[in-house]
This record gives C-alpha cells, sequence and structure tokens, in this order.
C-alpha cells in the first residue's frame, strides 16, 4: 500500500479541510434544522427562464457552445458582464476581466500568483474560510486584524500596528484580503469612510487588495456605497484593487461562473495560470448565462432574490429578538444584505463543544464561529444563514437554538453561584 503522506507536496501538507464542509455532512439529516449551509434560496433560481436560454443555445450555437473556449472567456458573456457592472457605474474594458470557474477558483489563483511559502495577506478576524484555505494551500499565512466595535470595517489602528511590527520582524505581506459587502461570516458592511481609508492604506504601504464581492448586488436594505475597485477606478486609478465577482450568489452557485476585474497586466498572468488549471471555464454555461443576460431578467431576479432575503432576515432577526436570552453578552448583527449573521455569546461559552449538543438535543445546527479563524480563534460565536430557510423553520430553529443557549447560560451561572456561594467553597 502507498504510503501517500510522504509523496504529498509540502503546499498539500499544508491544506486544511473546511470545517464548514465537514458539518455539512453531519447536518444534512432531514430531522434537523441547519442554518449551518450558505445555500441560496432554491425558490429564486428562474428554472424557466434559464431553460429557455439553454434551449437557445442548443438551437443557435450548439456546436461552438459543446468545444473548447478561450482562456479569457466568452466575449458574449463578457459584453454582457460589462454592460452589466457599468450599470452599477464600474467601467471594466475586455482586458480588465476574465471569466473564472466561480470565486474560489479566483481565490485560488490569485494565492498562486501572489504567494512564496512563508508570504502573508492581511485579513479580517473573522473572514471567509475558502480563503483561507486557498492561502494555506500555498503555505502562506494570514496576518488577522479584528474589526470596529461598530463593525464597519478594520480597526485601522490595529492595522497600521499590526503592519509595522510584521515588517519588523521581516515578514513579506503580499496582499488585503477583504469583502466589503455584508462579508461571510458576520454580514458586516464596511462603511464609505473605511473603505477610503483601506484604500489610502493600500496606496501607502504599495499593497494590492482583493475586493471578495460575492453579496455586493444582495443588499436588501439601506443604499449602495461604491466598491474600492470603483473608488479606485475614480480617484487614482492605480489598479492596484482585484475584484472577484460570481454568479453565485445573484443566480445559481451550480453554473460555477464568475469573474475577476482587474489591471491588464494581473489579468494577463492569471490567464496563465488558469491555462494550467481548466484551459477554460466551462463553455456552455458562459454561452447559457449571456443568453440569460441578454433578456435582461437578471435585474428581476435579483430584485425578487433580494425581496425573499429581506424577509427572512427580518424574520430570524425578530425571533433572535424574541426568544433569545436578553443579555448585553447575547449578541447578534443586523445584516443589510448577504445571507448570513453572527451571534455571539457569553465569553464561557464554547461553540465547538455546544453544536454536539445542539445537533443530538434540539436537532439545530449552526456553524462555529472559530472556522473563521486563522488563528487564535474566537470560541464564543456561531455564524447562522438566513436566506435557505423559510419563515416558519427559521422561528422553529432559533426557539431551538435559544433553549439550547438558555440552558448552557444557566448550567454555567448555577455551577458559579455553587462554586463562590460560601458552602460551595
Ligand atoms: C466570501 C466568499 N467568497 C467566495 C465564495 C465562493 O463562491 P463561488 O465559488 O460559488 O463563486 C464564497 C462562497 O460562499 C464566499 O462566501
Amino acid at each position: 500500500m502507498m504510503d501517500f503522506d510522504s509523496v504529498f507536496s509540502s503546499n498539500a501538507r499544508n491544506m486544511k479541510k473546511s470545517v464548514i464542509r465537514e458539518l455539512l455532512k453531519l447536518t444534512a439529516r432531514p430531522e434537523i434544522i441547519s442554518f449551518a449551509g450558505g445555500l441560496p434560496a432554491p425558490e429564486t433560481f428562474p428554472v424557466a427562464d434559464l431553460k429557455e436560454a439553454a434551449d437557445r443555445v442548443f438551437e443557435k450555437e450548439a456546436k461552438s457552445a459543446l468545444q473548447y473556449g478561450t482562456t479569457e472567456g466568452d466575449n458574449g458573456l463578457k459584453e454582457e458582464i460589462i454592460k452589466f457592472e457599468n450599470r452599477q457605474g464600474v467601467q471594466p474594458k475586455p482586458e480588465n476581466l476574465l471569466i473564472v470557474s466561480a470565486s474560489q477558483q479566483a481565490l485560488d489563483m490569485v494565492a498562486k500568483i501572489l504567494l512564496d511559502p512563508g508570504d502573508y495577506v492581511i485579513a479580517g478576524r473573522p473572514t471567509y474560510v475558502g480563503a483561507i484555505q486557498a492561502i494555506q494551500s500555498y503555505s502562506a499565512h494570514v496576518l488577522g486584524i479584528p474589526f470596529t466595535p461598530e463593525r464597519d470595517g478594520f480597526n485601522m489602528e490595529i492595522l497600521e500596528r499590526e503592519f509595522a511590527k510584521a515588517k519588523a520582524r521581516g515578514n513579506k505581506i503580499k496582499y488585503i484580503y477583504v469583502i466589503p459587502d455584508f462579508q461571510n461570516p458576520a454580514g458586516l458592511c464596511w462603511s464609505l469612510e473605511k473603505r477610503k481609508a483601506l484604500l489610502d492604506f493600500a496606496y501607502r504601504k504599495d499593497l494590492l487588495i482583493v475586493e471578495d464581492s460575492p453579496y455586493r448586488e444582495i443588499r436588501f436594505l439601506g443604499d449602495h456605497l461604491p466598491s474600492i475597485y470603483q473608488l479606485d477606478q475614480q480617484g487614482e486609478n492605480r489598479g492596484i484593487v482585484i475584484n472577484l465577482k460570481t454568479f453565485s450568489k445573484i443566480l445559481s452557485p451550480g453554473v460555477r461562473v464568475g469573474w475577476i476585474m482587474a489591471h491588464e497586466k494581473f489579468i494577463a498572468k492569471c490567464v496563465i495560470a488558469k491555462q494550467a488549471m481548466d484551459l477554460c471555464t466551462n463553455v456552455f454555461s458562459q454561452k447559457w448565462l449571456a443568453e440569460y443576460m441578454r433578456t435582461g431578467k437578471l435585474y428581476d431576479t435579483i430584485k425578487k432574490t433580494c425581496d425573499n432575503y429581506r424577509e427572512k432576515r427580518n424574520k430570524m432577526v425578530e425571533c433572535l429578538e424574541k426568544y433569545m436570552p436578553k443579555r448585553w453578552d447575547v449578541t447578534w448583527t443586523k445584516p443589510e444584505g448577504g445571507l448570513f449573521l453572527w451571534v455571539s455569546l457569553p465569553h464561557y461559552i464554547n461553540t465547538d463543544e455546544l453544536i454536539i449538543k445542539a445537533v443530538e438535543e434540539e436537532k439545530v445546527a449552526y456553524v462555529v464561529g472559530s472556522a473563521f479563524y486563522y488563528d487564535n480563534p474566537e470560541h464564543n460565536a456561531m455564524r447562522l444563514n438566513f436566506s435557505y430557510s423559510d419563515p416558519a423553520t427559521i422561528e422553529e430553529g432559533i426557539k431551538r437554538l435559544a433553549r439550547i443557549i438558555t440552558r448552557e447560560i444557566e448550567t454555567y451561572e448555577s455551577g458559579h453561584r455553587a462554586k463562590t456561594s460560601p458552602e460551595g467553597q
């Protein structure tokens, strides 16, 4: 029997399993109400319109849709993406675009192109686990920066301080990874001021920013803010922002198509990296998406998706207010977009341990907060997904979650009282 461990590369040995993907296997049982996955609501998929678009591709261009395509991506789809971006005030040229097999490939590609073993990436505490995985798989590290108490972006003072310390240690920092619009996991949205401050920091320190924006168009409350990519375009236009976009949350994750917007020199290097990865993105999917986008119906789908998620987010927030223990140390974010919110619990509750009881005793699941940290994880938080379940299920699930959390708090506090009372000493 081959000893595989001895033949794996050092990069492969640095790869870590996604805790979420492992957890999802556990929570797939039908009796469990799961707020763990990051799934879009299937009722938002425009099935009939997508079927018609696919039929038209078979009628009009079956042979080219079934053939290899260029690595850069289908020109028809690029045209539609440019129109889509133009409507949001972003002006990419075709050479600023690369069609990819969704954002996860882009995260891997960016890490592959930019990171040598031992390099550092600045990222939030917490941040998207798939980005951490991509960075680790090139034997690089994350320099974690906490958010402000107002949760409107990085704590810039800590960023300056940690950056200076890392430089003094001789660490090589290659880029900053951020998700300014309704971040996964906590649903945070960066303020305009913090977006500008980060861009200014990157200009001063000569760093690239990788702006991951899968949820950008899923804003169901408040006003749109310019992306950091856009702020650079409107300002000094130094081309230091690499913006990752995807159809996964605005239309369907199953199509596995996204795009990178960046300086043409960066895109040219990505094209070479992608040739070794998969030659080209699924050609049929690209032509199919272009055909669907030509109908103009994507805007309507996005609007319906936002309406759907607003209702579910409101329901989840309302149920948390109704059922959770009312204490200063039990809090949750109230996102204005995206798919997730983040619950923080008293310091003595370890959600890594609580998940077993939650699944076994109350048949409810969440993602442990610790999954979203590269190092020194916080253990008293959890991520909840509100896009997938219907409002009645959200209510039942939050009731169950609140029950188990209330029990944990009561158990701890009665034990603590016993220990500190005279009889207990
Ligand atoms: C922040 C973030 N980036 C990237 C991805 C990957 O998305 P996809 O590969 O489906 O485009 C996700 C998926 O949930 C995400 O939350």
